[in-house]
């Protein structure tokens, strides 16, 4: 089955690194015209210039930082006057927090739901209206495995994910009549930017492919290794085309079998 994004805008946050910059390169590669949204700008230039390589499509990069209600916003308007419009939300931006509970402040309880939370809200608020008229549109949330089988220490990040989740099913109810289908990617452990900071912040002397397989080795993963950004923008790239039409308030596991529930 060949995928095509031909025609269709895209809006990526966190598109500058890891799964989000993997995701853009793919969706490129398929014919979309790609937006991509994180902080810092350096990193967004040279993402840019990799996903502009990937296609033949208008590719944008909007520094903002989705902590800021209204610059939010703004950033999809940037990106949609920029495109022309915006068929496909990736709400893809989060970092990694977890910690044990009793060591989560309120600052950061807000700080995550902000991000990972509100931040997926405002955007699909913006995002919305035109999908329904066009009578079409598709909105992929990434979230985390955990948000399915919490754990101890996983605060505060997989109780935001389990709003996310909920979020995905009352979007998916409420755009369903529109032809606006919503679904949510549920992620184990996949090579990206924060573990290549992770391993440099660890032991750059050593081998990064040996500290990515000690971690998937610790989490006792069912396919014996982390996943690859490419098979996470794979998955992402279908639930993003028309040969997807029929799939909407889902939840699909990428995570080499490591989640215990479905
Ligand atoms: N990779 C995994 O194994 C894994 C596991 C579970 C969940 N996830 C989730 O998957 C998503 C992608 O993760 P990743 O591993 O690809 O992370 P990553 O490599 O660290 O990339 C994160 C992206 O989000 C952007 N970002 C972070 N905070 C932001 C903010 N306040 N405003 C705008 N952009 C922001 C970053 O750019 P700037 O820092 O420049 O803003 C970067 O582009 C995240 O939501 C993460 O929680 C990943």
């Amino acid at each position: 089955m060949e995928i095509s994004l031909q025609g269709r805008s895209a809006l990526i946050t966190g598109g500058s690194e890891g799964l989000g910059k993997g995701m853009a390169i793919r969706f490129a590669a398929s014919g979309a015209n790609v937006a991509i949204v994180a902080r810092r700008p350096e990193i967004l230039g040279s993402a840019k210039a990799e996903v502009d390589a990937a296609g033949t499509g208008k590719v944008v990069a909007l520094p903002c930082d989705l902590l800021d209600p209204a610059a939010t916003v703004q950033a999809f308007k940037d990106a949609e006057q920029a495109l022309g419009k915006i068929d496909i939300l990736v709400n893809n931006a989060g970092t990694s927090r977890a910690k044990p509970f009793e060591s989560v402040t309120d600052e950061e309880w807000y700080e995550d739901l902000e991000l990972k939370l509100m931040a997926a809200v405002r955007l699909c608020r913006t995002a919305l209206p035109a999908m329904k008229q066009r009578k079409w549109g598709r909105i992929i949330n990434v979230l985390n495995i955990g948000a399915k089988a919490p754990r101890a220490g996983g605060a505060p990040t997989v109780v935001s994910r389990a709003a996310g989740l909920a979020l995905t099913k009352v979007l998916a109810s409420d755009g369903a009549p529109h032809n606006v289908l919503v679904n949510a990617l549920m992620v184990g452990l996949i090579k990206s930017g924060q573990w290549e900071r992770a391993f440099t912040e660890a032991d750059n002397s050593g081998d990064y492919e040996v500290f990515v397989q000690d971690m998937a080795n610790d989490r006792n993963i069912p396919l014996g290794r982390i996943g690859e950004t490419e098979e996470f923008a794979n998955i992402a790239c279908f639930l993003a085309s028309d040969q997807a039409g029929y799939i909407t308030g889902t939840s699909i596991n990428v995570d080499g079998g490591a989640s215990p529930v479905v």
